[in-house]
């Protein structure tokens, strides 16, 4: 037996209970993991609240999303095809933390759209997880990075990620600041995990929507 936390009704975190549950032994292809970190992600709450479906009740919940579900545990069975190997010099908590985020933000500003030194790029809610670790990026890669946020705390931590200007969108225009930092040029590409209301309003090469 091992501890994990299981899902039996659809809810917020209440529904969330710590039990033992038996995970048997590893068919062939498949590993036996023990979890010394795992990573927590917005997605989850999808799950909880069943607006994601996970495959059936119960389910432990896990932090990158179907398949396989289960990271939420002490220890887990997976196909070792979904295993990736990490240097033994990075912490798991880094680890835990960082690759979903991580693969997210290289395939966004390496394969989606190159960004280059010299290209202005906006990214919406840049404070958050995805937002923090984009903006970056990008900015060792040489870009000015816009970002926009809803507040003021949020504002001093998109500065501290490398932001060279941050629009508070409650207090400001964003259009309009951003036409004012490019002097009407537009940016080269806008990294939106917001959508609706920030689709389709800012002069640009390329769009990318993280989801
Ligand atoms: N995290 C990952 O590994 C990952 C991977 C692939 C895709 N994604 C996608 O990327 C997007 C952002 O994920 P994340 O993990 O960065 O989320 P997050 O940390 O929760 O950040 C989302 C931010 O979006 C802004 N926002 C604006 N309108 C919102 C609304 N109506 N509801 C919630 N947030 C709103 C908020 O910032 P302000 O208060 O500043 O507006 C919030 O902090 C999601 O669509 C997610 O599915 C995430």
């Amino acid at each position: 037996m091992v501890k994990a936390i299981r899902v039996h009704e659809f809810g917020g975190p209440q529904v969330l209970k710590w039990e033992d549950v038996e995970i048997g032994e590893p068919k062939e292809g498949e590993v036996h993991v023990r979890n010394k970190a795992i990573g927590v992600n917005f997605i989850d709450v999808y799950f909880g609240k069943g607006v994601d479906k996970a495959p059936s009740l119960p389910f432990t919940p896990a932090y990158a999303g179907p398949p396989p579900l289960g990271s939420y545990a002490e220890e887990q069975i997976l196909p070792a095809n979904k295993l990736v190997s990490v240097p033994p010099k990075i912490d798991p908590i880094i680890e835990a933390s960082i690759m979903s985020k991580g693969m997210t933000t290289r395939y966004l500003l390496r394969s989606c759209f190159k960004v280059e030194p010299g290209h202005t790029i906006l990214v919406h809610a840049a404070a958050g997880g995805m937002g923090s670790l984009l903006c970056q990026w990008a900015n060792t890669l040489g870009a000015t990075v816009i970002g926009t946020v809803s507040n003021k705390t949020k504002a001093v931590q998109a500065k501290e990620d490398g932001c060279h200007h941050v629009i508070i969108y409650t207090e400001e225009d964003f259009v309009a600041r951003v036409n004012e930092i490019t002097s009407g040029n537009g940016v080269e590409v806008v990294y939106d995990s917001v959508g609706k209301s920030t689709f389709e309003v800012v002069p640009i090469i390329s769009y990318a929507t993280c989801i």
